[in-house]
């Protein structure tokens, strides 16, 4: 059993997580500031679901105010979830909140790790380092060029992880996430606003024309991804953690409509600032150092998100052991 930190813990894939250590035995502390990125209402639904779970400790409270040194104390794992997240909203007045959360608030999390003997420190970066990447799939070791400032402040927060890895030996793993859906997605996300809308029979807007393509990540396959990261990662070394295959928006629509049964009213606007045309992850590395093999594929795993939208509770497969 380990005490392990999951920052973020309310949020999609931060409150999976903190599920799957809890499924595996360990103690977990849970941070998060529910911020209004989206309904805080929906963030309470989600560490609702832990609450009476003996081995779950809770603290509402933002990671630039909070004393980081003290709540350490004790912990052996510290997972780094929570951030602003969102490509399209960080442009403008609101990149002020960008730079607290995911620049700031990781710095002092940082600093306050040096006070404790951790067994790893596990930092949820993302596919938008790469923005329009000119190889595919792309390597961790490709040119990190974010087109959007959200993706500039997950490359910051590499360089950070990097610099308390190499002056101060905190044992620290980066995972870049390509897209990940399932039960619980953020409603900014594309397939929770596809779903909703098809269910409700409401227009679909899609931004460009839908030859864009994803890899898409089941949320569960993220999770077990980031667990193996805090057993068998490298210190100092970073990991694509993506789905392993590259599916088009319009591909995504003919199998929402399909598991739906619905006709779609699809409207098309232009692309946005800040999206990527394309993505797509070489996951060799996760896959040999980390065991990462994704459990599902698209269909399958988008049929359990459209089932969490319908309302219908469905188990979801149980993390691996964090002990290797
Ligand atoms: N969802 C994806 O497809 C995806 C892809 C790439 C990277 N990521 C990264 O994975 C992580 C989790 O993403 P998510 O989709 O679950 O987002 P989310 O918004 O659902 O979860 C993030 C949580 O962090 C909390 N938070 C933000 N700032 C905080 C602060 N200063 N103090 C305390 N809590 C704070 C928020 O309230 C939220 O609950 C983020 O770091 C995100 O950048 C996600």
């Amino acid at each position: 059993m380990a005490n392990v930190l999951v920052t973020g813990a309310a949020g999609f894939i931060g409150s999976h997580l903190a599920q799957g250590c809890l499924e595996q035995g360990h103690r977990v502390l849970g941070i998060d500031s529910f911020t209004s990125y989206y309904e805080p209402e929906l963030k309470r639904a989600n560490v609702a679901q832990m609450e009476d779970h003996a081995a779950w400790t809770f603290l509402e409270g933002d990671l630039v105010d909070l004393d980081l040194i003290s709540l350490l104390d004790g912990i052996e794992v510290v997972f780094h979830l929570a951030a602003q997240p969102g490509v399209r909203a960080s442009w403008g007045q609101t990149f002020g909140v960008y730079v607290d959360s995911n620049v700031t608030a990781l710095q002092r999390l940082l600093e306050a790790s040096r006070s404790v003997a951790l067994e790893r420190f596990v930092f949820a970066s993302s596919s938008s380092v790469y923005g329009d990447a000119t190889r595919f799939p792309t390597t961790e070791e490709s040119s990190l060029q974010p087109i959007s400032p959200y993706g500039a402040t997950k490359v910051l927060g590499e360089h950070l992880c990097r610099l308390y890895h190499r002056s101060h030996a905190l044992p620290i793993v980066m995972l870049r996430y390509f897209t990940v859906y399932g039960p619980r997605q953020r409603p900014d996300m594309a397939f929770n606003k596809l779903i909703r809308a098809a269910l409700e029979h409401e227009e679909i807007v899609i931004y460009g024309d839908g030859g864009q393509t994803r890899d898409f990540t089941f949320v569960r396959d993220a999770v077990d991804g980031t667990i193996a990261a805090a057993v068998d990662g490298h210190p100092g070394a970073v990991y694509n953690l993506g789905g392993g295959a590259r599916t088009s928006m319009n591909e995504v629509l003919e199998m929402i409509a399909d598991l739906t049964g619905e006709d779609l009213n699809v409207r098309r606007v232009a692309a946005q600032a800040g999206d990527a045309r394309d993505t797509a992850a070489d996951t060799s590395r996760a896959r040999a150092q980390l065991g990462f093999a994704p459990s599902r594929s698209l269909y399958e795993g988008l049929s359990e998100q459209v089932a969490w939208h319908r309302g219908e509770s469905r188990p979801v497969a149980t993390a691996p052991a964090l002990e290797s």
